[in-house]
């Protein structure tokens, strides 16, 4: 329990409004679609297009069924194989196991976290030699990253295995100037609440490829048949978003370049900060992108700073202040201990020893400022 409960909740990742959403809202319910279907929806759709440049998108009702879409429209199903980064959530990959798929995991690069192409690689290789190629490769985005999507691609073209990028985290994000998975088969975004602009509940599949969205779009709307009666040749699913919370989407999409720039200057003041500290390791930014920074994360030295990420984390908590370890990676949960990890001891170290610390858009400087003096409070440099 906080020490200090007068104090007001520094939040993770809150939402943060525009204040245009209401409007659009309102708008919504003046059309009366109050449905998965509407006017706010396409509108959301072409927004979305807009402003990431992506030929196609779906909304749909998370981040987890959008990535279920791609999986099932690549083929993906029982006895399949797809490579999965390891660091990372677990919505990224339970669409696999959705498909009665095998996952096998890829250890995290340890300068960009993200999938380490190397090891990609050497994988693909033995597997092309096994005859067992993948379905899918899906490397995620961590905390606004960019993946290295042009060698990936070019791993993966080899094989002619498609890539999808989990980009859940990492809307606004560019790599080599263009939004993040735009060179992928498809990618993918979540507006979870915590997410840098949300729908409250929401997610976007995104891609180039006009028939892989079409397929997905059929797939999302219970796999119905273009006739006047329910007729089904497929069994699909109800994963269409609400026209409401399209609404909220407008209206968020308007202030993502603000967030973005809000998420970097949060990152700059913690730099500034406590960037001297000893033992602190901010996750770098990987020169061929522009992260979006969803949540500022380091790694802590306890030796060097005299404190665990574990003893900076109840520190917070008794200051009221939400922060939480980085992913714990997914080979070593017991709900995926039948997979492989190729790899794994980066983001075991990771994990380790790994603090996301709280980036809400909305922060101020005395918000950083208590979140600072707290983390100052904990190790060598108190004293
Ligand atoms: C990396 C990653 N993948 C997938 C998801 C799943 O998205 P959703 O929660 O919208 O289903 C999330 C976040 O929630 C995520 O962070």
């Amino acid at each position: 329990m906080p020490n200090s409960p007068t104090q007001k909740r520094i939040f993770l990742s809150p939402p943060h409004m525009s204040g245009t959403e209401l409007e659009y809202v309102k708008q919504a319910f003046e059309s009366n679609y109050i449905a998965p279907v509407g006017p706010q929806l396409k509108q959301f759709e072409h927004v979305f297009r807009e402003i990431t440049g992506f030929e196609h998108c779906l909304a749909v009702c998370n981040g987890t069924s959008a990535i279920h879409l791609a999986m099932r429209s690549l083929g993906v199903e029982a006895g399949d194989k797809v490579l999965a980064s390891t660091l990372t959530f677990v919505g990224s990959v339970s669409p696999v196991i959705f498909q009665n798929a095998e996952i096998v995991f890829i250890d995290s690069d340890r300068h960009t976290w993200n999938m380490d192409p190397n090891i990609l690689e050497e994988e693909l290789k033995r597997l092309a030699v096994a005859g067992d190629l993948p379905k899918a490769v899906l490397p995620t985005e961590l905390y606004g990253q960019a993946c290295d999507l042009d060698q990936i691609v070019k791993i993966c073209d080899q094989y002619e295995v498609p890539v999808v990028c989990d980009s859940a985290e990492s809307l606004g994000a560019h790599y080599r100037g263009r939004s993040v998975g735009r060179d992928a088969q498809a990618a993918v975004f979540s507006f979870n609440g915590n997410k840098i602009i949300t729908t409250s509940s929401g997610g976007m599949l995104a891609s180039d490829d006009a028939d892989l969205i079409e397929h997905c779009r059929y797939l999302a709307t219970q796999a119905r048949q273009p006739v006047r009666h329910y007729e089904h040749h497929d069994v699909g699913y109800n994963y269409r978003m609400s026209n409401v919370l399209a609404a909220i989407g407008i209206g968020q999409m308007e202030a993502l370049a603000d967030r973005v720039n809000r998420k970097r200057e949060v990152f700059a003041e913690y730099q500034q900060r406590i960037g001297d500290l000893p033992g602190w390791t901010f996750m770098a930014e990987a020169k061929y992108g522009r992260c979006n920074r969803w949540l500022t994360v380091a790694t802590i030295d306890p030796e060097l700073f005299g404190a665990t990420h574990e003893d900076v984390i109840v520190a917070l908590e008794a200051e009221n202040i939400e922060s939480r370890p980085v992913w714990k990676p997914l080979h070593l949960q017991k709900a995926f201990s039948q997979f492989r990890v190729v790899g794994g001891e980066v983001s075991t170290s990771l994990f380790d020893c790994g603090i996301c610390l709280p980036s809400g858009t909305a922060m101020d400087s005395a918000d950083l400022d208590r979140v600072c003096k707290t983390i100052r409070s904990v190790g060598n440099t108190s004293r």
